[in-house]
């Protein structure tokens, strides 16, 4: 038998890592899962200290971290570079890419290639997808390449403008109806998990408790086996519109403007920096220094 050290994978987890399984077992016990999204090494630090389950390094980072109107222009090179960084951070959370836009709807075989490179390079632990029943032979594609997959139904915001706009679904007892029947489908594909987002929270409760897996929810009620909240939203960080399913847990962004004002007005005035803030040269050196710098103004 090999005794190299191995590279930890979707096969291997690396050490003090949540194995995965461990989710079912939470929503079997009615133990909630936590899920929070990070974007960089810090917060993911403080996520994993916090004693999260799961991190989702969501594309909203296209609207929350980048700048972007909606989730649609990120790119797989930019979710994997800050997947690296949440990775390279969180210990016990499992880390969940996310499959950005355009990197997944083509074929099984980009779904796969995609998956795997979140995984390879961006060191995630699992990906997630948006989309419903039609996406059934793209979970199946990746579950069976080894990597986990959670699914994503209701609103779905890579396709809000098919949706037409950042609005609740499964509102009419058809679309509710198609919602329960996509999750079953993702559920059967061999998704772990499945983000229910701005759906009604009676649907989300009957989705729930036909499904063996776990559904986190976002606007989708207290039925749900856990919750996923975005980071910028929840510590009033971003300045966008922010759904009404939010609960802000801090004012960060009025915190750190006041630290940047008082920092600039403490720079203008020559209140910063303080001595204790500043380097000094032994005297000696410094009479050295002088006379060098007198020499130098003679010659
Ligand atoms: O990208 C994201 O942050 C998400 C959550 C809103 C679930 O998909």
């Amino acid at each position: 038998m090999s005794t190299r050290p191995r590279t930890p994978g979707p096969a291997t987890p690396a050490p003090g890592k949540l194995p995965l399984p461990e989710l079912a077992q939470m929503k079997s016990r009615g133990d909630k899962i936590v899920m929070i999204t990070a974007y960089d090494a810090p917060a993911a630090r403080l996520a994993d200290e916090a004693g999260v389950e799961l991190i989702l390094v969501g594309d909203t980072a296209a609207m929350v971290m980048l700048g972007h109107e909606s989730t649609v222009p990120v790119t797989l090179d930019e979710m994997i570079f800050l997947t690296r960084a949440v990775t390279r951070a969180a210990r016990r959370p499992l880390v969940v890419g996310d499959l950005p836009f355009g990197t997944y709807e083509v074929s099984d075989d980009q779904a796969v290639s995609s998956a795997i490179r979140l995984v390879k390079e961006g060191g995630a632990d699992v990906v997630k997808l948006e989309g419903a029943r039609r996406m059934v032979s793209r979970v199946r594609a990746i579950a069976e390449s080894n990597i986990g997959v959670m699914g994503h139904v209701g609103l779905t915001p890579q396709s809000a403008t098919k949706l037409g706009g950042f609005k609740a679904q499964g509102r009419s007892a058809d679309a509710a109806l198609r919602l329960y029947e996509d999750a079953l489908a993702l559920q059967e594909a061999g998704c772990f998990a499945v983000v229910l987002e701005a759906v009604p929270a009676e649907v989300a409760a009957r989705v729930t408790e036909a499904l063996d897996v776990p559904t986190i929810g976002i606007g989708a009620g207290v039925a749900c086996d856990g919750q996923v909240l975005v980071w910028h939203d929840m510590l009033g960080l971003y300045q966008g519109r922010t759904p009404r399913f939010v609960k802000r847990y801090a004012e960060v962004a009025s915190v750190i403007g006041e630290a940047v004002s008082s920092y600039a007005a403490d720079v203008r005035s020559g209140a910063f920096p303080e001595e204790r803030h500043t380097y000094s040269i032994p005297e000696d050196e410094l009479a050295l220094f002088e006379q060098a710098l007198a020499e130098a103004r003679v010659r």
